[in-house]
């Protein structure tokens, strides 16, 4: 099938229109037509080729939703004029320990959706079991970003058991995947502290999204007076950063997980792990099951992204916008009314 969208060439990074080929919708698939995709700070790591994974010509978008068009014979989950949505993965082997668990996410052979033409493109043919069913009653822009920066941030907070009404939940980085998790985490009943290192994003976070409380990184007093009061912290921040302050504001038998992933490792203080009985995880998005599970929660709960909606061809000025942080707290494409075929 022919079809296009946006790709870099090359580690510039710069997209531009590009005319490519999907494989035909099997017996097992799905055909979306694409109606919105959020921009992920992976779309950016890759189109740059910072990871050095990336092949040329690449075309990103993980946080992909739009409608059903052609469903394969032996489909069961969906039918024409659904509305579906695809995140961080296309594919895995169905076979392997992980896979039984519906844990795709960790199979040994999933394969990124970043690794194939992604969803800043007119449509996209997907195994069913890759799709969720998004709800009717959830705003489709800003459900986009729960593909990606929703079941990144959900998924710890229920494997680690940070769920739980009454507890106090730690919050670093308020950005696409921070402020998702303050949603869920509110929503959840919990009490909520946000961590950053921007004093300007206080009053928003206070007044508009809700949390309880606010510290900003650099104020030892802040940190100090925190300190031992959060049964978990969800670390969203990719930039380089001590966590020794973090695992200090953690209860005993308190838990940080780290879902953004440092351009430098940090340092593991073990002493004040062991003193406290602390422990450090990691968390990558999610199984299949566990995303539809996240999407319902989202639609009962009225969670979606706060987003800044942009026509196609404001792509790149939004990833140089996203590259200085300057969006809040998603920039998702509206594909289906600016990309233009006619190129
Ligand atoms: C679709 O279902 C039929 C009948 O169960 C089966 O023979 C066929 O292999 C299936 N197709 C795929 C692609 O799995
Ligand atoms: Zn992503
Ligand atoms: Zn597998």
């Amino acid at each position: 099938m022919n079809t296009y969208g946006w790709a870099a060439r090359d580690s510039s990074g710069i997209l531009s229109p590009f005319h490519f080929e999907r494989r035909a919708n099997d017996d097992n698939d799905i055909t979306i037509k694409i109606l919105f995709c959020g921009i992920c700070h992976s779309d950016l790591h890759f189109a740059k080729n910072e990871a050095g994974m990336t092949s040329y010509p690449f075309v990103p978008g993980h946080e992909i939703v739009g409608e059903v068009t052609k469903v394969g014979h032996n489909v069961t989950k969906f039918k024409i004029g659904d509305k579906a949505g695809v995140g961080c993965m296309v594919g895995s082997c169905g076979s392997c320990e992980n896979c039984k668990q519906d844990l795709e996410v960790y199979c040994p052979e999933m394969i990124w959706t970043l690794k194939t033409f992604g969803g800043y493109s007119e449509n996209i043919v997907i195994d069913e079991h890759f799709a969720v069913l998004i709800p009717n009653s959830l705003p489709l822009h800003g459900a986009a970003p729960l593909l990606c920066a929703g079941i990144t941030v959900y998924s710890p907070m229920m494997y680690y058991g940070l769920c739980k009404p009454g507890q106090h939940l730690g919050v670093v980085g308020l950005g696409g995947l921070g402020h998702v998790a303050v949603k869920f985490a509110k929503a959840l009943g919990m009490k909520v502290t946000v961590i950053s290192t921007s004093p300007s994003k206080k009053n928003e976070a206070v007044e508009r999204l809700g949390v309880d409380s606010f510290l900003v990184s650099h104020d030892q007093e802040q940190l100090q007076g925190a300190m031992g009061t959060m049964d978990g912290i969800i670390d969203t921040v990719s930039g380089p950063h001590s966590i020794l302050p973090l695992i200090n504001l953690l209860k005993t038998n308190g838990k940080l997980v780290a879902v953004g992933v440092p351009t430098e490792a940090p340092e593991i203080p073990y002493i004040p792990l062991i003193m406290g009985r602390k422990l450090i995880g990691g968390s990558a998005a999610g199984g299949m099951k566990e995303t539809q599970e996240m999407v319902d929660f989202a639609a009962k709960h009225n969670i979606i992204a706060d987003i800044e909606v942009i026509p196609m061809d404001y792509v790149n000025t939004a990833m140089e916008r996203l590259a200085k942080g300057d969006v809040k707290y998603r920039f998702v494409i509206d594909v289906a009314n600016t990309l233009n075929s006619s190129f």
